[in-house]
């Protein structure tokens, strides 16, 4: 008799074993983690191994044990809801101190050869544990001790085993993981995106009127537009290159560029933003200093600074800052154009969402 229920014990431990292996959970993961039986299809169904990455990845992203009093995760600053970026001018890090600049958008960054506002990083599985060694940011100054801190959490050991076939925790296998979730948060259902693919009627025709003004009249695209295709950061359309000055101050208090490479002319250059859900990423430019979009229009409109390295698109052609006088009517066009650039899609949906499950 006790035999048998023996035999039937062990008989219901091996299904309840195998079928939590069969969907990719275990007890311990679904006890924290609301993760799908099958891993949502970042990239395609059949690339299963790299879904099971990002899936991983997403955990990461999500993780306040990446930071070193487990106060702050990537999400922290990276917000879903608003694009992926933080509505204050600087973020706030682990000890509460604030970041030295605005925390831009991750979505698209897949389309991006180099990163940060001022290009010092252009390898994405480098620059993940950039923010948590930062001692602002995230704190963990020692890089090496993560895996350990990780190993002692009760669900990481099969989330590694999914994505890596084996449950080792490495920096490099965390990397690898958080820079493929980053690179399936890809922004292209927002309505200028339909627009560009053929549907016509996605516009109306006060965005059309705003997204000619951009194009056209006031050369907003030949910075913004990356190939003439669809309005990505970090190209500088035909500029040559992608780090520009736009005249915000003449004294450069943070001279971008200019830092890595040492050279004047590069002094107060910034990459060219994504615009991509920019109506959800204020504030604006890299120290956050415009609170809304009419702000920024203003500042191309009347309020262009003559620093030593403006673009010269955007003087008058006598070495003067340029004078755009944009009308009230074009600044809401303008306005209306830059908002059909919200892909609501990205923002709600789940396999981008905080797996944790809250308690
Ligand atoms: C405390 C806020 C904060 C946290 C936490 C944070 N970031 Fe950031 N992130 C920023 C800021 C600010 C920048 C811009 C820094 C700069 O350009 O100098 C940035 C830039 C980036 C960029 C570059 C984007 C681009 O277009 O160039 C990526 C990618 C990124 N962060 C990913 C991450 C990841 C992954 C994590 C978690 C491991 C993370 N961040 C945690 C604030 C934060
Ligand atoms: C000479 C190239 C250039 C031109 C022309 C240009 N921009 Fe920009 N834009 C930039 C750069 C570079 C930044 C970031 C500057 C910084 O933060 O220091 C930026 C920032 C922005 C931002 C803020 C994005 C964010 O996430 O912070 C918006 C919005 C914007 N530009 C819209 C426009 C509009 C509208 C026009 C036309 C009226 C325009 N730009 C013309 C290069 C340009």
């Amino acid at each position: 008799m006790k035999k048998s229920i023996a035999i039937l014990s062990f008989v219901a431990l091996v299904v309840v074993a195998y079928s939590c292996k069969k969907n990719g959970s275990t007890p311990a993961k679904t006890a924290y983690l609301d993760l799908p039986a099958t891993p949502y299809p970042y990239f395609d169904s059949f690339n299963v191994n790299m879904n099971r990455m990002a899936t991983l990845g997403r955990v990461l992203f999500y993780d306040g044990h990446l930071s070193l009093n487990n106060t702050i995760s990537c999400a922290s600053c990276h917000k879903q809801a608003l694009g992926f970026a933080d509505n204050a001018a600087l973020s706030a890090g682990f000890e509460g101190k604030l970041t030295k600049r605005n925390t831009p958008t991750i979505a698209d960054v897949r389309m991006k050869q180099t990163f940060f506002w001022d290009g010092r990083e252009n390898n994405i599985e480098n620059l993940t544990i950039r923010p948590i060694t930062s001692h602002v940011e995230m704190g963990i100054s020692d890089p090496t001790t993560l895996p350990q801190k990780l190993a002692a959490l009760p669900y990481y050991s099969s989330l590694f085993a999914d994505a890596f076939g084996d449950g080792e925790i490495t920096t490099e296998r965390i990397s690898t993981a958080v820079a493929a979730f980053m690179n399936a948060i890809s922004s292209g259902q927002s309505r200028l995106d339909m627009f560009q693919s053929g549907n016509t009627g996605a516009l109306t025709a006060q965005e059309l009127q705003g997204k000619s003004l951009f194009d056209t009249k006031y050369d907003c695209g030949s910075c913004h537009n990356g190939g003439g295709v669809i309005v990505f950061g970090g190209y500088g359309g035909g500029r040559g290159s992608i780090f520009l000055d736009i005249g915000l101050e003449n004294t450069y208090n943070d001279k971008g560029h200019g830092v890595i490479t040492g050279r004047a002319a590069d002094n107060g250059t910034f990459t060219v933003p994504n615009l991509h859900n920019v109506a959800l990423t204020a504030p604006y430019m890299h120290d956050g200093r415009y609170k809304t979009l009419s702000e920024v229009i203003d500042h191309y409109s009347h309020g262009i600074i003559k620093t030593p390295n403006l673009d010269p698109i955007l003087t008058d052609g006598a070495g003067h800052a340029r004078r755009m006088n944009i009308t009230d009517e074009e600044k809401q066009a303008i306005i209306a154009f830059l908002n059909s650039l919200t892909d609501h899609h990205l923002i709600t949906d789940p396999k981008f969402s905080n797996p944790f499950k809250s308690r």
